[in-house]
């Protein structure tokens, strides 16, 4: 969520890399600029501070300038079952001293703006496709639903090694592995603000929600968090062993 979260980022995922050793960082850079959208500012701000693939959402179309960005670097990916002839691509296999994996980007059709195709079967078709360049296979299911982004981990449960909920921005407590060795979570949280609604200034919120004028939101600077996941998977197998939620709280003075 804007300036507060990519700060946030900057400062504390360097030294998250090390302490636990990761070697592939993803993040949901759909709200970077501004709270709305995503720049090649805040993306090469958050690639430079360790974030290996980019994930999105229904807000990546928010910037013009990041249309062609899209169609030029792999990277950032777009939700996959947005219709054909859309910039850029759904999936991206990252590739680094012998390891890879299929990092897959879908978006959910309840409740979103979007009238997007089917993200299931969208899903399989990228699996069949893609499916042999890595066993390990990463899933950002970007989703308003609860119930849509809980199907969608079972879907693939044994398929995928991780998949995990973004878009509501609040961290759900049902982090666990999924019967078939898939890592699941119904949303990962956002870096942002904490003392907000979702990221945005709460006042001007609660003013919107009692008036129902239009209204424009800022992102708000109260008590920065970075929230997320930290998955062990086995890289032969693509099965998880471990997820664990995070919550890292960011000082500015840092
Ligand atoms: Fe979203």
């Amino acid at each position: 969520m804007g300036r507060p979260a990519r700060r946030a980022v900057r400062d504390l995922v360097p030294s998250l890399i090390k302490q636990e050793e990761l070697d592939l960082v993803v993040a949901n850079a759909e709200n970077a600029a501004g709270g709305m959208g995503v720049d090649i500012k805040s993306t090469k701000e958050l690639l430079s501070a360790g974030v290996h693939v980019l994930t999105s959402g229904n807000h990546i179309w928010k910037k013009k300038e990041i249309y062609s960005y899209l169609d030029e670097h792999g990277h950032l990916i777009r939700p996959a079952n947005f219709p054909a002839g859309a910039p850029g691509k759904g999936w991206y296999v990252w590739q680094h001293d012998g390891f890879s994996a299929l990092v897959i980007n879908l978006q959910g059709r309840v409740f979103m703006p979007n009238h997007v195709d089917d993200p299931f079967r969208c899903v399989d078709e990228i699996l069949k496709q893609q499916g042999e360049h890595s066993p390990v296979v990463i899933v950002d299911m970007h989703a308003e639903a609860t119930s849509e982004k809980n199907a969608m981990g079972w879907y693939l449960d044994g398929r995928a090694s991780v998949v995990f909920g973004t878009h509501t921005h609040i961290q759900t407590a049902d982090d666990r592995i999924l019967p078939g060795g898939t890592a699941y979570i119904t949303d990962v949280g956002m870096c942002g603000p904490l003392d907000s609604v979702i990221g945005m200034e709460k006042e001007t919120v609660i003013r919107g929600f009692m008036t129902q004028l239009p209204r424009q939101f800022e992102v708000a600077e109260d008590n920065v968090v970075l929230q997320g996941i930290v998955v062990d998977v086995n890289q032969a197998s693509g099965r998880a062993r471990e997820i664990r939620r995070l919550r890292m709280h960011w000082e500015a003075a840092h």
